[in-house]
């Protein structure tokens, strides 16, 4: 093949990945209030302070959509090409803090959006599998059908009937008061889905005013059995 020809024949794939890449959509952060995160008696929240492995949750962008916050004790993987449901792709970053181990992801299950309410969740971090063998560990898992997410790898479905990843909450971490914000979210929100499906329900447990509130500056953190009475296993 003539040197000619093959730069051609490299130009001409290299347009047709870049015109791919445009038609599926390169997704963007999407930016909200700028919360800090704090403990239960609304001092700000200390990263140090998040036990590896542990369920936390806040709600963020808005009162009533619950999210995980997870300190997995290990670094996170840096910049991981995702993908959602209508084929828009993305790149997560990473974690925040120290060895990048603290992520955000919002708590709605990207299949049927099961999500954590005060009296029962399906879906949460687990760090061991079960005697049965159902789910990995070190992921979060949701019992509804076990689709199951890698919180290390930007939510990546591992397993499941989930059709996109979970979609991330963009925390940033200050290393001086090592005190958390989250700014944004990353990835298929699936926010207008949910209200339209739980809209009662949300109405009973967070009044009809808050549902679609935006949260102001300050998003309260608690462990998830301070939040649910009941976390299902399976
Ligand atoms: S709602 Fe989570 S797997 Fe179906």
């Amino acid at each position: 093949m003539q040197r000619r020809d093959f730069i051609g024949m490299c130009a001409a794939s290299c347009a047709l990945a870049a015109r791919e890449a445009l038609a599926a959509g390169n997704l963007t952060p999407r930016l909200y209030t700028r919360a800090q995160l704090t403990d239960g008696r609304g001092q700000p929240l200390r990263a140090a302070s998040l036990v590896a492995g542990r369920n936390y949750i806040f709600h963020y962008p808005f009162e009533s959509t619950p999210c995980f916050l997870l300190n997995l004790g290990r670094p996170t993987v840096r910049d991981v090409q995702l993908k959602t449901e209508n084929g828009s792709l993305y790149r997560w970053a990473g974690g925040v803090g120290a060895n990048r181990a603290i992520v955000g992801y919002s708590a709605i299950c990207a299949h049927r959006m099961s999500y954590p309410t005060p009296q029962i969740s399906f879906i949460s971090f687990r760090e061991k599998s079960t005697a049965s063998g159902t789910m990995r560990p070190n992921t979060i898992h949701c019992c509804s059908e076990h689709s199951e997410y890698d919180p290390a790898a930007g939510g990546k479905v591992l397993a499941g009937p989930a059709p996109q990843p979970l979609a991330a909450i963009l925390l940033e971490h200050d290393p001086g008061s090592d005190a958390l914000h989250a700014v944004g979210t990353l990835g298929g929100e699936m926010f207008n889905a949910f209200f339209a499906k739980f809209e009662f329900k949300l109405a009973i447990d967070y009044g009809s005013d808050k549902t679609r509130q935006r949260v102001a500056d300050r998003a309260v953190v608690l462990e998830l059995g301070q939040f649910c009475k009941q976390q299902v296993r399976c």
